[in-house]
């Protein structure tokens, strides 16, 4: 008897809540650096500026061959080596980017083709800075739901792409990179507790990139080219998205916290978007905690936009600055206006010791084999598709030699 397929995990027929827990993370950073000085050499800035105004010392910078998608690719990668999963057992791919491969495909999809993961549905999620909170609590809604039992949630960005490298107000802040974790439904009780995630588009045009979409943006006053954007380059009014960070940071931290039923003292650690220290250092004081409770290391990767969270959560665990049943805060603020907390408890994180062998081999198989049958589903349409052209001449030579056959010369 032929079994029908499904491509969604059983629901759960009991009550038992269900739990979404980070059981894997990593990253994927471009090996180039520009220091400060580098930046100097083309931008009207120095060193001591941007080092004083922002405390960004230096940051990665995507070669050619260096993309949203491979980078993301690799922070997926490294993620499912911590969780010790297969590609096909991963059932949703989220991408958070404001700097795509595409507007469609979705660098979710291009990036689970790559993996081999056959058995996810993937998409992008645009909040911009913000976008990773609210990924992962999309993902973990969707595992609490019952719906999936495994997600793939990556925070990937090549801004340089897409900075206007003559605005100094922003050049001298944006760098590339990606991060991802893996989250797994369980049925013990952790992993992310509770989330705030807000929106005020009234300050749309404080921040974003006019690119390809479905309005002429010489059209919009606000934010039309008559302001001086420029078409598929950033713009940011760096002085109101500054008071707009401080105001929300502490606020959506202690929502986020009321709803887990916890208060800033049981934090252990703050992952903030790496903005500007100065907006760190002044988060602290509205809440009234010393700046050592929030993780920062945009000192050497800038302000990575969506990627910037999982990146500096990376850190914080390798670090061993979050250990399992830790309460952490992840907030994100940017574009949108767009920002959001989220409150989680640390799993138990599986070593890369522990990593099985077989495990690890056919994760390495299964990527090949995407690779290779990525690249023979498109040989064998390249080859449907020339027989198609080719076919009808064929057939128009057979008409014209049996007309020849007919005729009487
Ligand atoms: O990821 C999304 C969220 N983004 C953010 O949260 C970014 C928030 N904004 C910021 O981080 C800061 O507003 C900036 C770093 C963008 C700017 O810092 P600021 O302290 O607000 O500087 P400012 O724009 O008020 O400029 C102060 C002075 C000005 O000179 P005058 O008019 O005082 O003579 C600027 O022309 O600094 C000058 N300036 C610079 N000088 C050297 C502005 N940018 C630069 C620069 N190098 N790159």
């Amino acid at each position: 008897m032929v079994k029908a397929k499904t491509t969604a995990p059983p629901r759960p027929r009991n009550t038992e809540p269900i739990y979404a827990h980070i059981v894997g993370w990593g990253v994927g950073l471009p090996e180039r650096t520009m220091t400060n000085d580098d930046l100097t050499a083309f931008v009207d800035t120095s060193d001591e500026w941007i080092k004083a105004r922002t405390g960004i010392h230096e940051r990665r910078i995507a070669n050619s061959k260096e993309t949203t998608a491979t980078l993301g690719l690799k922070a997926a990668q490294a993620a499912l080596n911590i969780a010790d999963i297969l590609p096909t057992d991963i059932d949703l791919i989220i991408c958070a980017t404001s700097s795509p491969e595409y507007i469609f495909p979705s660098t979710a999809s291009v990036i689970q083709a790559w993996l081999g993961a056959s058995n996810a549905g993937a998409f992008d999620l645009s909040a911009a800075c913000s976008g990773f909170v609210y990924a992962v609590d999309m993902a973990a809604q969707s595992i609490r739901s019952g719906s999936i039992t495994t997600a793939v949630v990556i925070g990937s960005e090549t801004f340089s792409r897409v900075i206007d490298w003559t605005d100094r107000g922003t050049a001298i802040l944006f760098g590339d990179g990606a991060g991802a974790v893996v989250l797994s439904a369980s049925s013990i009780e952790g992993g992310v507790l509770s989330s705030v995630l807000r929106s005020d588009g009234s300050g749309a045009e404080m921040l974003g990139i006019p690119t390809v979409g479905s309005i002429d943006i010489a059209d919009i006053p606000t934010i039309g080219v008559n302001e001086g954007h420029k078409m598929g380059k950033m713009h940011m009014n760096g002085g109101e998205v500054f008071k707009f960070a401080i105001r929300v940071i502490g606020e959506s931290i202690t929502q986020a916290l009321d709803l887990a039923g916890l208060t800033v003292a049981d934090l252990k650690l703050i992952v903030p978007h790496q903005a500007n220290l100065r907006i760190i250092q002044a988060a602290a004081r509205a809440l009234k905690v010393d700046e050592s409770l929030f993780m920062c290391n945009l000192d050497r990767f800038g302000n990575t936009s969506a990627a910037s969270i999982p990146i500096a959560l990376c850190e914080a665990v390798a670090l061993g600055r979050v250990v399992p049943g830790d309460n952490i805060a992840f907030v994100g603020f940017g574009g949108g206006l767009t920002w959001a907390s989220m409150i989680v408890q640390w799993s138990d994180p599986q070593s890369e010791d522990r990593s099985r062998l077989l495990t690890r081999q056919r994760r390495e198989i299964s990527y090949r084999v995407a690779w290779w049958r990525a690249r023979l589903i498109r040989i064998s349409r390249q080859i449907d598709d020339l027989v198609r052209r080719i076919r009808p001449q064929r057939g128009r030579m057979e008409r014209l030699r049996r007309n020849m056959d007919r005729s009487d010369f």
